[in-house]
């Protein structure tokens, strides 16, 4: 076996139907190097191929046979969930009575006619495999997404309940923020769901035309991978809220920010940015849950790298150093942490809302608006905050509260 030629069990399934042995002949031999093949005379037992443990990949598929016609194979094989997804592409010959639209409608992705030209047959069915790989890495993709979203609602929606049972009236703020985030994700999740949506069916639409492009293909995939990613961005923002699993235990500050700043590190020294660290000895331990004020520390990083970066293009100075300060203080009372930045600091009249959720000032796509509240909401879990220290036109501090840990 030469090394570039693949393994029977790596290689695609490619089932041909069709009632005339020379046709399956002429059909096998031009595919046979690349592909499986697997071999039908008639409708039925094309379904019996089909239903079989051997599902092909692919169906090149006869229209007119005795018994059952390639229609009707069609329709049966689009109404099983199992074999819905299977692409079909028609081969017809010129003279048959063929009706195009009525295979397309049934749900077949291309016809090609007889007498069949070895170099489109390979073409089409390569593409049409590939298509169908796109579509079923997407489809598992937002599948898998959208089953941790329902998963966190889920928990978000049972701790809801379970809180408003205790008809504890301190929580009611948090509750109805609770609520008014589950709704709001939805309508967020819409959008980028929306895009990825259109744009498959607009391959649909073109493939049913013979006009989709491998360009056009391309094209697109950016948007699909971006509104994925921004799927993703919004779950993993909102994922901690759910967990009822993590233990408040005694922590060690020094700990979690170097972890923090072990995921953080080489976006800063990529961006070229300063990044200092002055920190005690001896620093308190405080109660928390180590990953959760991890995630505050590197949403309140973030948000720094993105305020100086943002400084340094536009104001396009020359002298300009962006940089980054950590200090940890403490006193009998209270750990402090404050990361400062040298940015343009938060404009006044916006201080009011950035805690609020949703709430950006980031380009379309770049921010959810996400990291500042659900940070506070995590430091109130301890008893602790959030403060900031705006320095307007010089940059700002979020300072990380947390009560010492006596005893
Ligand atoms: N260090 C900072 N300097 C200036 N403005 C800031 C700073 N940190 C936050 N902001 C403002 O607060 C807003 C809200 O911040 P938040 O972290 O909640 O969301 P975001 O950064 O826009 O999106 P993401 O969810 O990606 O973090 C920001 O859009 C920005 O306008
Ligand atoms: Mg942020």
């Amino acid at each position: 076996m030469s090394k570039n030629m693949k393994k029977n069990s790596e290689k695609k399934r490619i089932l041909v139907v069709d009632d005339q042995p020379t046709n399956i002949k002429v059909l096998g031999n031009c595919l046979m190097g690349d592909y499986v093949i697997q071999v039908a005379t008639n409708g039925e037992d094309a379904l019996d191929i089909v239903n079989s443990e051997n599902v092909p990949d692919i169906i090149l598929l006869d229209i007119m046979m005795p018994g059952m016609n390639g229609y009707e194979v069609c329709r049966r094989l689009k109404q099983n969930k199992k074999t819905r997804n299977i692409p079909i592409i028609f081969v017809t010959a010129m003279n048959e009575d063929c009706d195009e639209e009525k295979g397309l409608k049934l749900g077949a992705v291309d016809y090609i006619a007889k007498p069949t030209n070895p170099a489109i047959i390979k073409t089409r069915v390569k593409t049409h495999l590939e298509l169908k790989e796109h579509r079923d890495k997407l489809e598992a993709l937002v599948e898998k997404r959208t089953d941790e979203l329902k998963e966190t609602l889920a928990i978000l929606q049972a701790k809801k309940e379970a809180e408003l049972s205790q008809a504890a009236k301190i929580h009611s703020g948090r509750l109805a923020a609770l609520g008014e985030m589950a709704t709001a994700m939805a309508h967020e999740i819409n959008q980028p769901l929306n895009a990825i949506n259109l744009v498959v069916q607009g391959w649909q639409v073109l493939q049913h035309r013979e006009l989709l492009t491998r360009e056009k293909m391309f094209e697109d995939i950016d948007l699909v991978q971006r509104s994925v990613e921004r799927i993703s961005k919004l779950i993993d923002h909102v994922r901690t809220l759910g967990h009822t699993d993590g233990e408040i235990v005694d922590i060690d500050l020094h700990e979690v920010l170097d972890n923090a700043l072990s995921l953080c590190l080489s976006q800063f020294i990529n961006d070229e940015i300063e990044l200092k660290i002055n920190t005690l000895d001896n620093i308190p331990r405080v109660k928390g849950i180590a990953t959760e004020i991890e995630q505050v520390i590197l949403n309140i990083l973030n948000n720094a790298r993105q305020a100086v970066e943002d400084y340094r293009k536009n104001r396009d100075q020359e002298n300009f150093q962006p940089k980054v300060e950590i200090f940890v203080k403490f006193d009998k009372q209270t750990v402090n942490l404050a990361i400062e930045d040298n940015g343009g600091g938060v404009p006044p009249n916006i201080t009011e809302f950035i805690f609020d959720p949703f709430y950006t000032t980031k380009k379309k796509g770049r921010g959810t608006g996400l990291g500042l509240s659900i940070s506070s909401q995590i430091m109130t879990k301890f008893n602790g905050e959030i403060t900031l220290e705006n320095h307007p036109g010089n940059g700002a501090a979020f300072i990380v509260s947390l009560p010492v840990k006596h005893g």
